[in-house]
């Protein structure tokens, strides 16, 4: 009796089971709907906890607690990357054992920056490079393309990752190209679903830490917000590098958003070209336009990304609009704020934009979310607006609020420095951040403004009726 009884047991033990991502409610079969919490669609597949079977067999010994004094700080050795950018991303280079998650749109170059990364690898150590999207051949053609010398790197064309291990015999880096196309067997679901993509990235991270291998894991970041994306990894990753761009320009940041091993703020200036990609070293003007100061509505912002502080030009369009609802459509600037800026120039300072469509772009394709570009983005707006352009040589930064005030912004030094360096005679900065701004004075003409319109009338004096 005993013995069927354990067999029904055995019979009905679950490999898998189905957890709401909102309410961790589980379920053992998926469901459209949670019950517990009424959302949709938030089941997800999970293997069940450690099967009773085994019970603690491979469970180590409980760790016991000891003084923080004990513990021996370790060094961290650090490997190059041969890209130098990206080193300085990283922190300093390669932490061996991490986990690091390069991030970003299809088709932004993270297939090919790995691919290069590889190689450069591939020279000392043992490298391989799994590739789940694309067959050999076109990875070699890829490496051909870009006139790489990666005779030692190692290619595996595999999509389940179960086989993985047997694999990775002294190997020291390993790339999984890309998260989304890889599967393990434990999960019946399919590749690229939230439960498959979290139960093969935990699975690259017992690897990593037992067997002292660094990854880098490819994600893509998918339109619809980031669903099954790298969002769901961030956690269990050491580092998380997002590419950033317009896959149509050339030019590529790569910023980190976490580091176990090194500060966020730095950022990574790539530049596409046809023999790979390129560390930009010299960024200097590359966001700025040649024929600026020529046309109206464009203006130029100091703006900071990460830790870096680079001339950047907003460019803006009106048109008059040809139907009765005018469009709003903005590359780079977050679209609530732009119709936030529209509606401060109309009220406060008398600029009529209801009857006409705005079109705002950033150049370089990047992607300005500091509020410190609110002035430069008015300045371009009414520049376009009243058909005057904005001086070649002049510069504004600040964040603007709703009253037509502008509000001091952080690291103005660093701005107003950035100014100098770029050969700029003039910077249009906010009032309260003067103080900061006057050991410039001798260098660039330093105009404070209080109100978005002082800062109109300054810059279009005499030109505007
Ligand atoms: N044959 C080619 N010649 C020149 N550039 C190419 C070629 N094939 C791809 N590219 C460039 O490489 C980019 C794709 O890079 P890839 O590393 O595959 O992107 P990801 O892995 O991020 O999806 C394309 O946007 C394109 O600009
Ligand atoms: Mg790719």
């Amino acid at each position: 009796m005993r013995a069927r009884s354990s067999k029904v047991k055995k019979m009905a033990k679950q490999l898998t089971q189905f957890v709401c991502s909102e309410c961790g409610n589980i379920s053992p079969k998926w469901l459209g709907r949670c019950p517990a919490c009424g959302k949709f669609n938030t089941f997800s597949e999970e293997p069940t906890a450690t099967p009773d079977t085994g019970k603690t067999a491979h469970r180590p010994a409980p760790a016991k607690a000891i003084p923080l004094a004990a513990v021996t700080s370790e060094r961290y050795e650090r490997t190059g990357t041969g890209v130098s950018e990206f080193d300085n991303v990283l922190g300093g280079g390669i932490v061996a054992g991490s986990l690091i998650l390069l991030g970003g749109d299809p088709g932004i170059g993270k297939s090919t920056i790995l691919t290069q990364i590889a190689a450069h690898l591939s020279t000392a150590h043992k490298v391989l490079y799994l590739s789940a999207e694309e067959s050999c051949s076109q990875v070699k053609m890829r490496a051909e393309r870009l006139g790489l010398k990666c005779g030692n790197l190692l290619i595996l064309n595999e999509t389940c990752i179960d086989g993985l291990e047997n694999e990775l015999d002294g190997v020291e880096f390993c790339v999984i190209d890309s998260i989304q196309a890889v599967y393990t067997d434990a999960l019946s679901s399919s590749s690229g679903s939230v439960g498959q993509v979290r139960e093969c990235a935990s699975k690259l991270m017992r690897i990593a830490k037992s067997r002292n291998i660094t990854f880098f894991i490819i994600g893509h970041v998918t339109k619809e917000g980031a669903l099954a994306g790298p969002k769901v990894l961030e956690h269990i990753m050491d580092t998380v590098l997002y590419f950033e761009g317009e896959t149509q320009e050339n030019f590529r940041i790569l910023r980190a958003v976490k580091n176990r091993f090194g500060n966020v703020s730095e950022v990574g200036v790539f530049e596409m070209t046809e023999s790979g990609i390129i560390a930009v070293t010299d960024y200097t003007g590359i966001f700025l336009s040649e024929r600026r100061g020529e046309e109206a509505g464009s203006a130029v912002t100091p703006a900071l990304t990460g830790a870096r502080c680079m001339n950047v030009e907003i460019q803006t369009l009106t048109a008059k609009t040809a139907f009765g609802l005018p469009r709003r459509m903005s590359l780079g600037i977050d679209y609530n704020k732009l119709a936030l800026l529209i509606a401060v120039l109309e009220k406060r300072c008398g600029i009529a934009l209801g009857g006409f469509d705005v079109y705002v772009n950033v150049m370089g394709g990047i992607k300005l979310n500091e509020p410190a570009c609110d002035l430069a983005v008015c300045a371009a707006l009414a520049s376009s607006s009243l058909g005057v352009p904005v001086d070649k040589y002049t510069a504004v930064f600040g964040e603007v609020g709703l009253t037509g005030e502008v509000r001091a912004v952080s690291s103005c030094e660093k701005r107003v420095a950035e100014c100098v360096k770029m050969g700029f005679k003039r910077v249009l900065l906010p009032a309260k951040n003067m103080k900061s701004a006057v050991k410039y004075a001798d260098k660039i003409n330093i105009v404070p403004v209080l109100y978005v319109n002082t800062m109109i009338k300054t810059l279009f004096k005499g030109q505007t009726e």
